[in-house]
């Protein structure tokens, strides 16, 4: 196994230009301002930042609807910017990765405005027409109950077009050999401009197979290598991370069996159950979930999440377990979204309890995969709900008590900023919880710090072990000799559960906790006895302090014995 291969260990911060910092005072977040934060982020000890789409857009779905590829969005400064950005993360020794959406253009796109004018240009067969109204046309939205149809008439092209997200949204015929290499070319674009990578929008759909016949679409994968190929022959060491909520029997797919497509995949699985374990304070359907996603080449990895920019989707859960997390954690008709999800930010789903933060962000940072971050999550930011759809959890970055959360000079923010209630500025805010060492924040920075030292998790095999309580996940992994356990209690009661650990006799005995003074010895049969306080969580590792000196330089097949 090669190991320079960053993304298995990195921790990944999601931000939008618009909303981090504003350098110009014009109310909207910008590159130079993002840059001056860059510092900030290199304390908390991320690895990588992930950029919501920043290039030339009408803005009418946060980016996601691109009318020029090749520009940086003039409200967020220039290429030139951009570069220095890049740069700068860089010399900190984090790596930029920007978001790809190439399943869908903005209708403002020149492509699209040529096409639908000429039916000759070349560009017409760019995007996907009907001269009829297409049968399906009221099916498979990806947005229900906002929007309409997945096809609409254009008077001037006198055609229908399909767009699976938005009426402004036409697709790309990404089937056409052109439009694909154009794909490559953008790519190729921004590896030239200093990213490590993409977060690939969207991909079922990019790949699937579009037209106003297609009753079922079917997804061609070979896709998926060529940009993998072209991507890593430009730059070694670039990533695709895979937007791809698909069930687990597709998984092999989208990962490629020898692991030659995707790098990452978000683990929407995981995701979703991992929500309605906390719900249900039950670890048995996230047992199952674990499971079901386990399978993945060597060089593959998840991105663990909790929540992200997007509603949090729970189309995968049976009925009575979604109803359980609308009950749970988003019970009033405005915290729900397209009838499958919830659109509130973390902290206040969880009641801004410390408790329960504290164990699922545990949980995100020691599941199988490498940990994604969404910004203000660090600080617990709340939302807005009287933003429409999912604007609510994308209010700008609270910096400090001063006048707009430091955010902006301007008056006018692009977004407003929370200043009333619990999760206000004047409450919730990075300067303030930089001096607090008991924040969230610093609570953040240090478990990062952990979690960079325990590397079994991005790296090795796990096993989850039995703990004869269904409220209570114990989960181990191993790697080149080195082994860490991970225990957490989702219930309010503490538990006391007694568990024997995977390892040779010798090493099974003793459990080192990396947070506190809190170790255990095993008893004459080799079981250890834990007490876990309400929603408590514990990082061990198996043996001693000495494992470093016992690490194995090379990979171990063998499974966790
Ligand atoms: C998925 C993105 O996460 C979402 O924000 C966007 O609206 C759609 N793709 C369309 O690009």
């Amino acid at each position: 196994m090669i190991n320079d291969l960053w993304y298995k260990n990195a921790v990944i911060y999601s931000l939008a230009v618009g909303t981090y910092m504003d350098a110009n005072g014009d109310g909207v977040g910008d590159f130079a301002g993002l840059m001056r934060r860059l510092d900030y982020l290199h304390g908390l000890g991320v690895t990588a930042i992930w950029l919501m789409p920043f290039q030339a857009s009408p803005g009418r779905d946060g980016g996601y609807d691109i009318s020029d590829y090749y520009q940086v969005d003039p409200c967020y400064g220039t290429l030139g910017d951009f570069v220095e950005f890049t740069h700068a993360a860089k010399q900190r020794g984090i790596r930029v990765i920007i978001d790809l959406v190439v399943n869908h253009t903005s209708d403002q796109h020149a492509w699209f405005q040529e096409a639908r004018r000429d039916p000759k240009s070349v560009h017409r067969d760019w995007y996907v027409w009907s001269k009829k109204k297409p049968r399906d046309a009221n099916k498979g939205m990806v947005f229900p109950g906002v929007q309409k149809s997945t096809w609409s008439y254009d008077s001037t092209a006198r055609a229908w077009y399909f767009h699976r997200f938005y009426d402004f949204q036409p697709d790309l015929n990404t089937s056409n050999p052109h439009v694909q290499a154009e794909i490559l070319k953008i790519m190729g674009f921004w590896i030239q401009l200093g990213v490590c990578g993409f977060r690939m929008d969207a991909v079922p759909f990019v790949i699937a197979t579009k037209g106003a016949n297609v009753r079922k679409p079917v997804e061609q994968y070979e896709m998926l290598r060529s940009m993998r190929e072209f991507l890593q022959w430009r730059q070694g060491d670039a990533i695709i991370l895979a937007e791809a909520n698909v069930l687990p029997d597709t998984d092999m797919d989208y990962f490629g069996r020898s692991g030659d497509r995707m790098h990452m995949m978000f683990n929407f699985q995981v995701n979703q159950y991992l929500f309605y374990a906390l719900a249900a304070c039950d670890s048995r359907p996230l047992q199952r979930a674990l499971k079901a996603t386990r399978p993945r080449p060597k060089t593959a990895q998840w991105g663990s999440f909790l929540r992200n920019h997007d509603e949090l989707d729970l189309g995968r859960l049976a009925k009575t377990q979604r109803k359980a997390v609308f009950e749970a954690f988003g019970p009033e008709p405005r915290m729900q979204l397209y009838k499958r999800g919830i659109r509130r930010r973390l902290a206040p789903m969880l009641n801004g309890d410390r408790r329960r933060l504290e164990l699922a962000y545990s949980l995100m940072f020691t599941l199988p995969g490498a940990p994604v971050l969404r910004y203000g999550d660090e600080l617990g930011m709340g939302d807005n709900l009287a933003l429409p759809e999912r604007l609510c959890a994308r209010t700008p970055m609270q910096w400090s008590t001063e006048p707009n959360a430091g955010f902006t000079k301007s008056e006018k923010p692009i977004l407003p900023v929370i200043d009333d209630g619990p999760y206000g500025y004047q409450h919730v805010n990075a300067a303030a919880q930089r001096r607090d060492p008991e924040s969230m924040l610093n609570w953040t920075e240090r478990i990062i710090r952990m979690r960079k030292e325990v590397p079994e998790v991005g790296w090795g095999d796990f096993e989850i072990l039995g703990t004869r309580d269904a409220s209570v996940l114990a989960i181990q992994y191993e790697w080149r000799n080195n082994s860490a356990l991970f225990v957490h209690n989702l219930a309010s009661a503490p538990r006391e559960i007694s568990l024997t650990v995977k390892a040779a006799k010798e090493d099974a005995r003793l459990l080192i906790n990396l947070l506190s003074e809190d170790h255990s010895v095993a008893d004459g049969k080799g079981q250890h006895r834990l007490v876990l306080e309400g929603y408590g969580y514990r990082w061990f590792r198996v043996g001693g302090l000495d494992y470093l000196l016992r690490q194995s330089d090379i990979d171990d097949d063998r499974p966790i014995r």
